[in-house]
């Protein structure tokens, strides 16, 4: 370079540092949980052998050039588990540090540092417990920390440059992978090693992100037509009509995200009482319907079924099934097929049977949407018992004059 223009900035560069100086930068908590992203091995050229959840948050910050010029960072080692381990009592936890994120009133987006293994479900378990209304973003890598191309850095300044977008706000949970960024209602991982390991399917992707956002689609224009679509339904998907809800679905609401707003008490006890048990049964040729009448016995509130095609069930487990609702358990139809819904009464008398169907949620998501629409409605029962018993008090004090 000639030696008088050496410390000379282009006009392009002066208007950004000008831009830089003088916006309001954004606050973004990270939480990590540990996963590969925080991984490691012995040695650099293998992306395969190595230990999860055992690189600190600090130490995977110092790898990311370029991030504290994107935001102030405030960051918080929440847990340090490989995803594979994670269990309900973990996303409640996940969901508590979330919440106190979302409270804070210095706090603009949160991203969340996750294993990929079950990110989904983590993902979908905060959209649906928190209603989030500050920007969550989750990310995570393929490759652990201390391998050649580890995917993680880029993925945490990609995820932050996500997060303090202005365009990022009311589009639900995100995820934010290898460039992509996805809603976590239709996030499913597909590749058990590619760094491009998530797809959303043939819902597309919400947008991508390299130096710059790209959104494809405008946030959704209505909250509730966004829950509509994102829960489990007991609406007849030929008519369009609702159901007689009280026999069909557990609640009474016809979409797992219709009363999903809760207020802060209700939030508590969903996230500190232990949610309901949940299981995941696949559809096989010749599948045994001993394990359905196992999982009564065994304290089950709910049965998810992964049926065949459009979620249909062979007649010895539709008949297991229409027991164990009989006897108080929900029941959701879904499908092993990864594209395409399930709906109410087609190709099955769900209405009869007191059925709901998974709409197009993956079974794994249908079982999140059950645990919480199911804990949902017991965090509103016990809100109205104790609103009844504070005014029993108050007329018991205003009887007695106190
Ligand atoms: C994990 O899910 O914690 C391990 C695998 C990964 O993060 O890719």
């Amino acid at each position: 370079m000639l030696p008088y223009l050496a410390n000379q900035r282009t006009p392009n560069a002066l208007k950004r540092e000008f831009e830089l100086s003088t916006k309001k930068r954004a606050r973004v908590r990270i939480l990590a949980t540990g996963g590969t992203i925080a991984g490691s091995a012995d040695r650099a050229d293998t992306a395969g052998s190595y230990t999860a959840a055992t690189v600190s948050l600090s130490a995977i910050l110092d790898t990311v050039p370029g991030l504290h010029a994107l935001a102030d960072v405030d960051a918080r080692q929440v847990a340090a588990i490989d995803s594979k381990d994670a269990d309900p009592e973990f996303w409640q936890e996940l969901a508590r540090h979330v919440q106190q994120a979302l409270d804070a009133p210095d706090v603009d987006a949160v991203v969340v540092l996750h294993g990929t293994d079950t990110l989904t479900e983590s993902a979908w378990f905060v959209e649906l417990a928190l209603a989030p209304s500050k920007t969550v973003v989750f990310s995570g890598a393929m490759r652990p920390a201390t391998a050649l191309s580890a995917d993680g850095p880029m993925n945490v300044l990609q995820a932050v440059r996500v997060a303090t977008d202005a365009s990022s706000r009311g589009r639900g949970v995100l995820a934010v992978m290898n460039g992509a960024i996805h809603r976590a209602r239709f996030l499913r991982k597909a590749h058990s090693s590619h760094v491009h390991a998530f797809t959303s399917g043939a819902a597309g992707l919400e947008g991508e992100v390299f130096d710059t956002v790209n959104w494809f689609r405008p946030p959704p224009a209505s909250s509730v037509g966004q829950l509509r679509c994102d829960g489990l339904t007991g609406r007849d998907a030929q008519m369009g009509l609702p159901a007689d809800v009280d026999t069909a679905i557990p609640g009474g609401a016809t979409d797992v995200g219709a009363a999903a707003i809760l207020d802060g008490d209700e939030i508590g006890y969903l996230l500190g009482t232990p949610l309901p048990r949940v299981d995941i049964l696949v559809a096989y040729p010749g599948a045994s319907t001993d394990v359905v009448a196992h999982l009564v016995r065994a304290g089950a509130r709910g049965i998810v079924f992964a049926g065949t095609g459009h979620g249909t069930l062979s007649g010895p487990i539709q008949a297991a099934l229409a027991d164990a609702r009989s006897s108080g358990l929900a029941v959701v139809r879904a499908s092993k097929v990864d594209e395409g819904q399930v709906g109410w009464n087609v190709g099955c008398p769900d209405h009869a049977l007191g059925f709901m169907t998974s709409g197009g949620l993956s079974p794994d998501k249908a079982r999140v949407a059950l645990m919480v629409r199911l804990a949902k409605e017991k965090a509103k029962e016990k809100a109205k018992e104790k609103g009844q018993a504070r005014s029993g008090v108050r007329a018991l004090l205003e009887d007695y004059r106190i």
